[in-house]
Order: structure tokens, then C-alpha cells, then sequence
């Protein structure tokens, strides 16, 4: 079996590749990533000799680039983490995370049809349903749930989605979606909420939260989210989405708090920040459909899992400290 795995030197893409080397040993895996400001070689030191890996610079959005790897790999599975991943580079930036997210995943839903495929998996974000108040009490968003997303990087995602589901139902691409909530853990690129917090409080630097810090995430461990992303290709139906969340939320000053603890930083050093653009203020997806019918449920409690992160980046300082810190 032949996994080509886009973005796989990115945050989640890695530990899914380091996921799938440890639970399918047997697997070819071929990593394409353009290895923008947010993907590294170094994430991937652990498998860049392994004979059944390949890792091949290249930009999704190319479509000869990513014809020649379809013509020499003929993956049988695609899995699809490359995209512009950060909001609040999607609002300085509009058009290089539409390029990306859409334009980047079509040209690849394109050599899918043209050299055949077991199964495209798009990963995408609870973001695409919007926003709810903070304190609702409706109905979580299920997978059938309007599309209501708020940001460019979520309306991008949204556009990917609703083309991946137009190539199921037009072509017949054998597809899967999964949406999930806010991944932490291991390698993730310094400019999210948690890792950016930790390096900042190594480095004694002010901790900036947006606004009042009221805006709550429903924080997932990415090895959570490998385990589920193993399940949805494996067991998961073509055309179906998968909503995936632990259900644990916390407020942004709480995360924050919690990482001052871990390190014995004071409070006073988090400060607050003009509030980003639009920002939304909850999500509320319902996981009953992955934890239903394939068996998923999430193994790791939020604080338990961001203590082990802060340890993490505490062990391994060479890894982020090679960014540069305006990040
Ligand atoms: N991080 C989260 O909390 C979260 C939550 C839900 C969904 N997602 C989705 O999961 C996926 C992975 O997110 P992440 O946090 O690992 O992102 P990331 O920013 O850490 O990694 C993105 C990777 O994609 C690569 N890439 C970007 N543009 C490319 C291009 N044109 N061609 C080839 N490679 C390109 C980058 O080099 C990088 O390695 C994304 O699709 C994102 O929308 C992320």
C-alpha cells in the first residue's frame, strides 16, 4: 500500500506519519510539501532514511509537480494536510491561503481522477460551521450542519471541502472528509496558541492574548487525532464526513495560565492584544457519528496532554528554537 501524504512536514501531518510507521510498518509512504515557513525537514529526521519513506519537495498547486509524483508513486491512498493553516495569516493574506487550500487541493482531486484512487481524505477544521456564543446551549453542528464559515482560512477550507464532495458526486472520487477541533502536541510551529506561549515564556517574553481571553477551543491531542484519521481511512465510508473533538474546552487565558504554572512563570506577564479580526468565540461540533460507528474515542485529557507538551518543547528546545521568534 502507497500513502501519499501532502503537507506531512507540517504539525499534524508528521505525527501522522510517524502514526502510520508505528501502526502500519508495512506501509510506502510518500510525503509531498512545498516546506514553507511552516514545514521542516528537521520535523522529519526520524524517517527520512527509512527505505519505505520518500519525501519529495513540491507545491500542490503545481499540477506537473504533482502529476510526475502521481506517475511515479501511483499512490493508492492520498491523505491531505498541505494547506495555509493560520488564521491570522489567512486575514493578512487572503490569496495565497485561497491558492493553497482550494486551488492546491483541486489540482490534486484532478490527478486523482486522472491516474485513479482507493481513497482521497481531505482534513479539515470544525471551523468551516462557524462560530457559536459562548454560552449556547443549541445543538453541537453535526456533519449535515450549514457551512458558515467566518475567516478566509475557514471559508477556503469550506470551498476545499465542497470540492471534494463535487468530485465524489460528479466523478464518483472515492472520498472522505474529517473535521476536527484545535490539535496540539508534538512540532507544532510556534505561532499557534500553546506552543507560542511556551517559547515565549522560555524566552521571558510577554504572553499576548487576544482580547478579554474568553474565547474557549476544544483542544484535541494530535495523537487523538491520528488515531481517528487511522479509523475514517480504514473503516470510514466514501462521500461521509467525521466530525472529531475530545469535548474539552478551555478558554484561552486558561491555556495560558496553565502553561505559566508548568513553568513557574507569574500571570503578569500575559498581556492583553487588539482582539483578532472577526474572531470567532466557540466552536460546537457533534462527534457521536466517528464514536458511533467506527469505535473512536479520545484518549488523552487536555491538561494531562499540554502538560506533556510543555515538557516536550522543553526537551526539545533546537527544534523551534531554529525559528525565527516574530512568529
Ligand atoms: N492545527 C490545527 O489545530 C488544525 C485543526 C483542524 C484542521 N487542521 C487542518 O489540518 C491540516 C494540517 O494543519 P497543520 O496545523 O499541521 O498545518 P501546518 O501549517 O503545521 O502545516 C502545513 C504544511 O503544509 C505545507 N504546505 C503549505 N502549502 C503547501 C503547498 N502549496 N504545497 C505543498 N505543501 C504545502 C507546509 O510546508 C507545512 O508543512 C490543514 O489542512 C489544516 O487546515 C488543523
Amino acid at each position: 500500500m502507497t500513502l501519499l501524504v501532502t503537507g506531512g512536514a507540517g504539525f499534524i501531518g508528521s505525527n501522522f506519519i510517524f502514526h502510520l510507521r508505528r501502526f502500519h510498518p508495512e506501509y510506502r509512504i510518500i510525503c509531498l510539501d512545498k516546506l514553507t515557513y511552516a514545514g521542516h525537514l528537521s520535523t522529519l529526521e526520524a524517517v527520512l532514511h527509512d527505505p519505505q519513506f520518500r519525501f519529495i519537495k513540491g507545491d500542490i498547486c503545481d499540477a506537473e509537480t504533482v502529476q510526475a509524483v502521481f506517475a511515479q508513486e501511483h499512490p493508492e491512498i492520498v491523505v491531505h494536510f498541505a494547506a495555509q493553516s493560520h488564521v491570522d495569516r489567512s486575514i493578512a493574506d487572503p490569496d495565497e491561503t485561497l491558492r493553497t487550500n482550494i486551488f492546491g487541493t483541486q489540482t490534486l482531486l484532478n490527478a486523482c481522477r486522472a491516474f485513479g484512487i482507493g481513497r482521497f481524505h481531505q482534513i479539515s477544521t470544525d471551523e468551516v460551521y462557524g462560530d457559536v456564543p459562548l454560552d449556547s446551549t443549541d445543538p453541537e453542528f453535526s456533519e449535515s450542519a450549514p457551512l458558515r464559515p467566518s475567516s478566509p482560512y475557514s471559508s477556503s477550507k469550506a470551498g476545499a471541502d465542497l470540492l471534494v464532495l463535487a468530485y465524489h458526486r460528479t466523478y464518483g472520487l472515492p472520498v472522505t472528509i474529517s473535521r476536527s477541533s484545535n490539535n496540539y502536541g508534538p512540532y507544532q510551529y510556534p505561532e499557534k496558541l500553546i506552543p507560542c506561549m511556551i517559547r515565549n515564556c522560555l524566552q521571558s517574553s510577554p504572553l499576548p492574548v487576544y482580547g478579554s481571553g474568553m474565547h474557549r477551543r476544544d483542544w484535541l491531542h494530535v495523537a487523538d487525532h491520528c488515531h481517528a484519521l487511522d479509523l475514517v481511512l480504514h473503516s470510514g465510508k466514501d462521500g461521509e464526513i467525521y466530525n472529531i473533538a475530545a469535548h474539552q474546552e478551555l478558554c484561552n487565558l486558561d491555556v495560558v495560565r496553565l502553561i505559566c504554572r508548568e513553568l513557574g512563570k507569574p500571570e503578569s506577564c500575559i498581556t492583553s492584544v487588539p482582539d483578532r479580526k472577526g474572531h470567532d468565540l466557540r466552536y460546537a461540533i457533534d462527534t457521536s457519528k466517528i464514536r458511533d460507528e467506527l469505535g473512536w474515542s479520545p484518549q488523552i485529557p487536555a491538561i494531562d496532554g499540554i502538560r506533556r507538551t510543555v515538557r516536550w518543547y522543553l526537551e526539545h528546545r533546537s527544534w523551534w528554537e531554529a525559528f525565527p521568534t516574530e512568529s
